[in-house]
C-alpha cells in the first residue's frame, strides 16, 4: 500500500455502516469501489454518498458468492485494501434460517478471501461484532474476553474471525513478502446517522434495533415502544448497551486502515479491536435523550424480558486507543439528534420523495 490515492473495495457499501464508510473514505481522498447485492439496501444510498462528498465511486451490483464476478472485478480494478461489511445481520432471522446465514456470511467471505488472495490483495478490515464474546459475569469486554457466540449470526462472525486468523498464521510462514494484514473490528451497538441527514439506517419492515424503532414511534409510524424488562440489576432496571455513533465507528475503520501500514503490521497478522465507547446507556436513558431532542414524550410500555438478552455489557476500548489512536468523539445527544434528523428528513427511508 504505497501509491496514492489508494483504492478501497467496500463490500456492502450501500448498507447502513458501509455507506458511512464510503463517505469518510471519499472525503479522506481514497478512491472507492463498492460491491453490494442490494439485498438489504438501496442504490439511492450510493447516489447520496456521491452528493454528500461531491465525488464518484464505482459500483458493482454483485453477490460475494459469485466467484466469477469477483474475479472479474479484481481483474478490472486495482484494489489496495478491502473493507468487508457485506453480510446478513439479524440475530432472530439467523436462528430461523441458519443455512442462509452460513452460506451468505461464511461462504460469501470465503469467496471474497479467495478472490483477494488470487489478486494478491491482502489488506483487510473485517466487520466483526461484540456477539462473538461469551456471556460471563464480567460486564466489560476486552479483546481477550472468552469467545463463545450464542446464535448463528454471532457464530458466522466467530467463524470468519477463525478463518482469518488461520489465513494470517499460514501466510507468515510461507509468504513473508506480501503477508495478510487483517484487522477484525468488533462493533458494539452502532446508532446515529450522518450529520447531513442524507444517509442513515433504513430497515425493511419493523426495525429490530432500538433507535430505528424509537424514531419510528416518534414519527408516528409505530404506535409505541416495548421496553423488554425493567427488572434487570441495573440502576433503572432496563438493559444497558454500549451505543456508538456510526460516524465514530467508521472513523475507526480509517484508523485501522492506516495502522495496516505501520510497523505493527510489517510481518502481517490478524488482530482484533473493540469499537465501542467504553460505557453503556440504559434503554430508559436512550428514551429520555430522545424525548429531550423531540421536546415531547415517547410512548412506551414495559414488556417481559426477551430470552437471551443480557442485563449489561460494554466495551473496553483501550486497545483501539493505544494502537489505532481511535476513540469515540460523539455524545449521546449527537447519536439521538442525528438519528432524528435522518428520520424526519426521510420518513420512508431511501424511498422518501
Ligand atoms: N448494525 C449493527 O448493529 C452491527 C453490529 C455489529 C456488526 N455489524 C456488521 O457490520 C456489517 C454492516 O452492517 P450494516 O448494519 O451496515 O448492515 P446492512 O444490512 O445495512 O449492510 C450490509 C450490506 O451488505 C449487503 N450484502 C449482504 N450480503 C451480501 C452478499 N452476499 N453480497 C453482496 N452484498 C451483500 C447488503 O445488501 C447491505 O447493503 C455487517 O457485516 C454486520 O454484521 C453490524
Amino acid at each position: 500500500m504505497t501509491q496514492h490515492p489508494l483504492t478501497i473495495l467496500v463490500t456492502g457499501g450501500a448498507g447502513y455502516i458501509g455507506s458511512h464508510a464510503c463517505v469518510e473514505l471519499l472525503q479522506a481522498g481514497y478512491q472507492v469501489v463498492v460491491i453490494d447485492n442490494l439485498c438489504n439496501s438501496k442504490p439511492e444510498a450510493l447516489t447520496r454518498i456521491e452528493y454528500i462528498t461531491g465525488k464518484t465511486l464505482r459500483f458493482y451490483h454483485q453477490d460475494l458468492r459469485d466467484k466469477t464476478a469477483l474475479a472479474a472485478i479484481f481483474a478490472t480494478e486495482t484494489i489496495d485494501a478491502v473493507m468487508h461489511f457485506a453480510g446478513l445481520k439479524a440475530v432472530g432471522e439467523s436462528c430461523q434460517k441458519p443455512q442462509l446465514y452460513y452460506d451468505n456470511n461464511v461462504y460469501g467471505s470465503l469467496s471474497l478471501f479467495e478472490a483477494m488472495a488470487a489478486a494478491k490483495v491482502k489488506n483487510l478490515i473485517f466487520s466483526s461484532s461484540a456477539t462473538v464474546y461469551q456471556e460471563t459475569d464480567q460486564r466489560q469486554y476486552s479483546e481477550n474476553h472468552p469467545l463463545g457466540a450464542i446464535n448463528p449470526y454471532g457464530r458466522t462472525k466467530a467463524m470468519i474471525e477463525e478463518i482469518l486468523r488461520d489465513l494470517a498464521n499460514a501466510d507468515t510462514e510461507i509468504n513473508a513478502e506480501n503477508p495478510w494484514k487483517i484487522i477484525l473490528l468488533r462493533y458494539f451497538n452502532p446508532i446515529g446517522a450522518h450529520e447531513s441527514g442524507m444517509i442513515g439506517e433504513d430497515p425493511d419492515g419493523i426495525p429490530n434495533n432500538l433507535l430505528p424503532y424509537i424514531s419510528q414511534v416518534a414519527i408516528g409510524k409505530l404506535a409505541q415502544l416495548s421496553v423488554f424488562g425493567n427488572d434487570y440489576p441495573t440502576p433503572d432496571g432496563t438493559g444497558i448497551r454500549d451505543y456508538i455513533h456510526v460516524v465514530d465507528l467508521v472513523k475507526g475503520h480509517l484508523k485501522a486502515l492506516a495502522a495496516l501500514t505501520t510497523e505493527h503490521f510489517n510481518n502481517g497478522g490478524c488482530k482484533a479491536y473493540n469499537l465501542g465507547g467504553g460505557h453503556g446507556y440504559s434503554v430508559m436513558e436512550i428514551i429520555h435523550a430522545f424525548e429531550r431532542v423531540l421536546g415531547r414524550p415517547i410512548q412506551y410500555s414495559i414488556a417481559p424480558r426477551r430470552a437471551g438478552d443480557l442485563a449489561e455489557y460494554f466495551a473496553n476500548p483501550k486497545l483501539a486507543l493505544n494502537e489505532l489512536n481511535w476513540q469515540v468523539e460523539k455524545t449521546l445527544h449527537d447519536m439521538v439528534a442525528d438519528t432524528w434528523n435522518w428520520q424526519t428528513k426521510n420518513p420512508y427511508g431511501y424511498n422518501s420523495p
